[in-house]
């Protein structure tokens, strides 16, 4: 295979650079609000969940606006019909959840007395909601059902990559590589 063959077979850069830099953000995100109650009792793990989360969304409408000008390279021929539905109904969801979730978050700490920052550099608005409006409480169970969500789909993906890379050995991974 020629190296131009190569290389039109792979996500662009900047696919690439959001696809692992995001990864990080939310794999640590998932972690910290899942044992923030634990992690809280050694560092003050909130405000930095906050301001990252917040990181992921601006990040996330980013990344949708350039997949929706940007097709995706094409997957193995040999690649079986449900197994590309499979992915395709995961990669969607995961668009969904990382403007969701966030957002979530955002809701359900607006009515709250404590500041919202971005790394105590400079404040994050907070939207105009009482605790009583049933969207802070619709946020509050949606941001705890969606996040585990997230978590389960994301060991899912993980799973799933790294069978096509060391069982299937196809180029599936080295596509986001
Ligand atoms: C992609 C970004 C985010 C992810 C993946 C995420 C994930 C989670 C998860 C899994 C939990 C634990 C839910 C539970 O089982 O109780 C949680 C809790 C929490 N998150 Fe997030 N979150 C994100 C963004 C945000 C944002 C932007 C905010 C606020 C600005 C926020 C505020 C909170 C708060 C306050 C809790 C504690 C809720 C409680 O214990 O009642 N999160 N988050
Ligand atoms: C929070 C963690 C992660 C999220 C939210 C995530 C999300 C995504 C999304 C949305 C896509 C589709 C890209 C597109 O077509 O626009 C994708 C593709 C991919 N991801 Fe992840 N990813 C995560 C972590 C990982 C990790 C840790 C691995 C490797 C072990 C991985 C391997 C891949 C591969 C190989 C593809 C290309 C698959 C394909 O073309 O169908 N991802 N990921």
């Amino acid at each position: 295979m020629s190296i131009t063959a190569e290389t039109s077979l792979r996500y662009h850069g900047v696919a690439r650079a959001l696809h692992w830099i995001m990864a990080i953000l939310i794999i640590g995100n998932l972690v910290g609000g899942i044992f923030h109650d634990g992690l809280g009792k050694m560092f003050p793990v909130m405000p930095l969940h906050k301001a990252t989360g917040i990181t992921i969304l601006a990040l996330a409408l980013a990344r949708l606006g350039w997949r929706l000008t940007h097709p995706a390279p094409a997957l193995p021929a040999e690649m079986p019909g449900w197994e590309r539905l499979v992915a395709k109904v995961t990669h969607i969801a995961f668009y969904a959840l990382m403007v969701l979730v966030p957002l979530s978050g955002w809701i359900m700490v607006s009515p709250g007395d404590r500041p919202l920052n971005w790394f105590g550099l400079f404040p994050i608005p907070k939207f105009g909601l009482a605790k009583t409006d049933a969207i802070v409480g619709i946020s509050h169970e949606g941001h705890e059902i969606l996040g585990l969500a997230f978590a389960a789909l994301v060991i899912l993906h993980i799973v799933a990559a790294l069978r096509h890379h060391f069982i299937l050995r196809d180029t599936v991974l080295r596509r986001m590589a």
